[in-house]
């Protein structure tokens, strides 16, 4: 082994920068047999020097991320600050030093990785970020390299801890929205601004990072399409259960049939409850890989947590420090397929559409012609009747999202239709 040592710079020491301090110094000599060198922590960059932080030496701590990542002598940078500025910039000057760069920025990736994975190839550096996606689940490698050899058709996860425990207490529980969020965020698993992972921004990166991987193609965050849960009520939850389902904010990534492009949404849906991604409870996540070859794979784990995301940082550390001793580089960015990502209205889904309808004859025929009228096929009809007035649930099959859209809209202005009560996708089947 070499006795020299690999030398780390940390940017951001907070729940997951403190996390991997932490196992860098506790697990040194597994860490180093492992690489086959040493790991030296070298600098740790912070916004707050004054903040106490036990187990870590006061002299490894600055204020200066420009300066540490320009010092010229470290091997790896790992970047989990965070955000757009100053991650962006603090990445690309790594790289100009001579590190490569281990990164838990799923918001940066998905906005900007092409600028990322440029500089790395333009420096012959690596590029590594398991911890964006799905905190400790190992995802991004498993599609990046054993898959390589595979064609994926589809990614269909979920990849939001807070939703989907708020989605698992409205559905356990019979708790309302609001209830379930006040708890996610008393246990510490939504933030005091919950907007990001409630409106699917969160899910949406991840789903744009996990898309450009799977298809070879570039996919950013605004090419996702994205529905958020904050409309989803405990009306939707007690209707998939008539259905036998449940609800869950998906991340859906699918190539189309003609395999011509691809497309990326993040939006609640009714899945059954015979799926595997229905009996993911609480804040964890999985994600269902469709291969061409290798067929149906699922990855379940914690999506978040300190130690959680660290394992994933320190699994990209080893890797990135082996290639530097070995002189072997990881993979770059894969764009060459150059597929071109479609809106929501070419995505093929199916709907449950809870209607409030006038019960007397014809309404059933009038609301089944607006199906056809828009090419839209009903899968089944179910009517509950009482007084005059009538909820008339109807559940489609698999068509072009901008056709069931137009359908809804079309009942919509229906006299018959007094109002739409639920409008909602089913997926998984
Ligand atoms: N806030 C995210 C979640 C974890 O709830 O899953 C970080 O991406």
């Amino acid at each position: 082994m070499r006795t020299r040592p690999l030398k780390v710079a940390l940017l951001g020491c907070g729940v997951v920068g403190s996390e991997v301090a932490r196992i860098m110094t506790t697990h040194a000599d597994d860490l180093a047999a492992r690489t086959g060198a040493p790991l030296e922590l070298a600098g740790i960059a912070v916004r707050r020097p004054s903040k106490v932080r036990e187990g870590i030496d006061p002299a490894l701590i600055t204020t200066d991320a420009t300066a540490l990542v320009r010092r010229g002598d470290i091997d790896v940078v790992i970047e989990v600050i965070g955000g757009i500025e100053p991650a962006r910039a603090l990445i690309t000057t790594a790289f100009e030093h001579g590190a490569s760069v281990v990164s838990a920025n799923k918001a940066l990736l998905a906005t900007d990785g092409t600028t990322l994975y440029d500089a790395a190839a333009l420096h012959g550096k690596d590029l590594y970020f398991e911890a964006a996606v799905a905190g400790a689940i190992p995802l991004i490698r498993p599609l990046r390299e054993s898959l390589a050899g595979d064609t994926v058709n589809r990614v269909l996860g979920i990849v939001n801890g807070t939703t989907n425990f708020i989605l698992d207490r409205m559905d356990s529980a019979g708790a309302g929205y609001s209830e379930a969020l006040d708890e996610a965020t008393a246990l510490g698993y939504a933030e005091a601004d919950p907007t990001a992972d409630v409106e699917g921004f969160d899910a949406a990166a991840k789903a744009a990072i996990l898309a450009g991987i799977a298809f070879h193609t570039r996919v950013r965050l605004d090419d996702v399409h994205r529905e958020g849960i904050s409309d989803v009520t405990s009306a939707d939850l007690a209707s998939a259960k008539r259905m036998g389902c449940t609800v869950k904010l998906l991340a859906i990534c699918e190539r189309a049939a003609d395999g011509r492009s691809v497309t990326a949404r993040v939006h609640p849906a009714m899945i059954p409850l015979s799926h595997p991604l229905a009996s993911v409870r609480e804040a964890y996540n999985a994600v269902f890989v469709e291969a061409e070859n290798a067929g149906q794979l699922m990855f379940y784990g914690p999506g978040a947590g300190g130690p959680q995301t660290a394992s994933a940082v320190l699994g990209d550390l080893v890797a990135v420090c082996r290639n530097t001793l070995s002189g072997a580089k990881g993979p770059g960015e894969s764009a060459y397929t150059q597929l071109p990502v479609s809106s929501m209205g070419e995505a093929v889904t199916r709907y449950h559409i809870s209607l409030d309808v006038a019960d007397k004859p014809g309404v059933l025929a009038q609301v089944a012609t607006v199906f056809a009228e828009h090419g839209v096929s009903i899968d089944t009809v179910r009517q509950k009747g009482k007084d005059g007035e009538a909820s008339l649930v109807v559940v489609t099959h698999r068509a072009p999202d901008a056709a069931l859209s137009a359908t809804v809209e079309a009942l919509r202005k229906l006299d018959t239709v007094r109002g739409v009560a639920s409008i909602m996708r089913v997926e998984g089947e």
